[in-house]
């Protein structure tokens, strides 16, 4: 394996932390279809102890992961926890006995997910978290966040929770929830062709509040494209190591949490921290957005 320096990327504020851009998404660490346990348990282990030893100090979860089965993965994995490691997790959502994805979003169901993540993390105090709104589960869809929010920021107020975020959000939400209590990073689905979020990025930027894309690489149905696969194959890269170094150079406040069940995949995704796309590349792959 080449020397790996996830530091070339740079770093960015998320609440009184300062993390590296490439972090990691532990979602694929559960069994398929992010239910139940993995086929193989120590490969899942092997991830996430490869990802800190490469330098990752952000890692993105939840307890509906699994459910359960992520955190303990990761606690059993990494606890007890380096200094620098920022574990983001999010609540809002819980399992049914068929893997669905629900909404759970009244005070109580928000503080037994928050006493949750605290339990199978191995933690007093959650670093951020995300409310992952539910009103649909596929995207952000209007309506108010007070009540949820409310709810979180008491959770903030009796120190369960340093740092607060906002999940599958319009910017009108996004707004409301500024009015609430501190927002510092909003998750929203991002990448090379799911562009809906340009303008919120921006406006993010300008306030110094984190980005953090999920789905950067296409999520379930990795990204595939022919003017992606040609820029890669003009830089000696690879297809996702481009996806990821275009979100690098999108916007500073953009901060990476690629998810992968593979050390190999994980490595190669790391190596995109040191990827620089010149402006022909960024052309080419500009023009994805607008062949969708
Ligand atoms: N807030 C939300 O609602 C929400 C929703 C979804 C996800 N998330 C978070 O965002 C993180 C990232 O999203 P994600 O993991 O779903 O999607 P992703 O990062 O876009 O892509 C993951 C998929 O790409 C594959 N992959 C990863 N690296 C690869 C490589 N180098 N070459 C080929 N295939 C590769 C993975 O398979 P392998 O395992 O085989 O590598 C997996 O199928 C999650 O881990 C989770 O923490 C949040």
């Amino acid at each position: 394996m080449t020397t790996l320096n996830i530091a070339a990327a740079g770093t960015f504020p998320l609440g009184d932390r300062t993390v590296k851009r490439l972090g990691y998404g532990a979602m694929q660490l559960a069994g398929k279809g992010v239910f139940g346990p993995p086929k193989d348990p120590e490969a899942a282990l092997a991830v996430l102890r490869a990802a800190v030893d490469a330098g990752v100090d952000h890692i993105d979860t939840s307890d509906f992961y699994g459910p359960h089965i992520t955190n303990q993965l990761i606690r059993q994995a990494l606890h007890p926890y380096g200094q620098d490691l920022t574990l983001v997790t999010k609540i809002g959502a819980v399992r049914g006995a068929d893997a669905s994805w629900n909404p759970a979003f009244s005070a109580e169901e928000l503080t037994r997910a928050v006493h949750d993540n605290l339990r199978n993390l191995g933690l007093d105090v959650l670093d951020v978290v995300n409310l992952r709104i539910m009103f649909d589960v596929h995207g952000p869809a209007e309506g108010s966040i007070e009540a949820p929010l409310a709810a979180l920021a008491e959770l903030q107020h009796r120190g369960l929770v340093r740092h607060v975020g906002l999940s599958n959000v319009t910017r009108t939400q996004v707004a409301e929830g500024r009015a609430i209590t501190p927002i510092v990073c909003v998750q929203n689905q991002y990448n090379l062709v799911h562009r809906g979020d340009d303008a919120l990025i921006d406006e993010l930027a300008a306030e110094g509040i984190a980005y953090v894309p999920f789905f950067p690489l296409g999520g379930f149905t990795p990204l595939q494209s022919t003017a992606l696969s040609e820029v890669a194959g003009q830089l000696a890269a690879t297809p996702m190591q481009v996806a990821l170094a275009w979100l690098l150079q999108r916007s500073p406040n953009i901060l990476l949490i690629p998810g992968t069940s593979s050390v190999a995949h994980l490595h190669e995704n790391l190596a995109a921290a040191t990827l620089s796309l010149p402006p022909a590349a960024l052309a080419a792959l500009e023009r994805i957005k607008t062949e969708g």
